[in-house]
């Protein structure tokens, strides 16, 4: 079935809409996450690539003297956002962003920085007590299909090593879980479904089809590097 690029941003809207985050971040983990940024005295996070602002809001909620800032490229996604909390958001290009910061977070969003690796790299001189960065990296051997489909990846290995070239005084070092995963999922599709239509139905089986085949190969591994 052929569907339109137009038609394809509105259901991928209705699955980002859908999920609370727009990763594999379950809420234990967002727990723990807004728990360590305010145990660590962050007066100043940014949330770069923040998407609809979930993570940057539950800390300024936890923590409201913490200036919060959440930067995003897309404007719907921001505009959203600033409905909804007491964190200050911006629309903008994060490869752009070089205002240190205490805490320094980015989720999903590495390639605006080359990966997950340069990402690190580039982050780490600018935050002054915590980086957390989080995004896919392969977990199991990835078939030529996988490889295709998400190109280049490095492994938790790779990510591992760069953090510890940094020099934090405390790293640590998980992947999300593959219920955080199948939550993840389960949700964006669900929110793809939602809209209707054949090619809702058609497009949200696709994306299911294509989870069954990079579960447990895909992971998402995510750094916590405290000075
Ligand atoms: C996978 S989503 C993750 C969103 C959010 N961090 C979360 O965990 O829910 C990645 C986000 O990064 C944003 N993004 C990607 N490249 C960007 C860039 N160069 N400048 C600003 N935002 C960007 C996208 O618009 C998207 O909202």
């Amino acid at each position: 079935m052929e569907i339109s690029d137009k038609r394809v941003g509105e259901l991928m809207a209705a699955g980002r809409a859908a999920v609370r985050f727009n990763a594999p971040l379950g809420g234990d983990r967002a727990r723990q996450l807004v728990e360590s940024i305010v145990a660590h005295g962050a007066t100043s996070v940014v949330d770069l690539g923040c998407g609809h602002g979930e993570l940057a809001s539950l800390v300024a909620a936890a923590a409201p003297a913490i200036g919060v800032v959440g930067i995003d490229r897309d404007a719907d996604q921001i505009a959203a956002a600033q409905a909804s909390s007491q964190a200050s958001f911006d629309v903008g290009d994060i490869a752009a962003w070089q205002t240190p910061a205490d805490t320094i977070v980015c989720v999903g969003a590495t390639h605006a920085f080359g990966g997950t690796v340069d990402a690190i790299s580039t982050l780490a001189p600018r935050a002054r007590r915590q980086l957390i960065v989080a995004d896919a990296a392969w977990m199991g051997e990835p078939d030529d299909w996988c490889r295709a489909t998400f190109g280049e990846l490095p492994t938790v290995d790779d990510v591992a090593d760069t953090a510890a070239q940094i020099g934090f005084a405390s790293l640590d070092l998980s992947t999300s879980a593959l219920d955080e995963w199948d939550e993840f999922e389960q949700g964006f599709i669900a929110g793809i479904r939602s809209v209707g239509g054949d090619d809702a139905q058609y497009f949200a089986d696709l994306r299911s089809e294509e989870y069954a085949r990079y579960r447990g190969v895909l992971g998402f591994a995510w750094l916590i590097g405290t000075r």
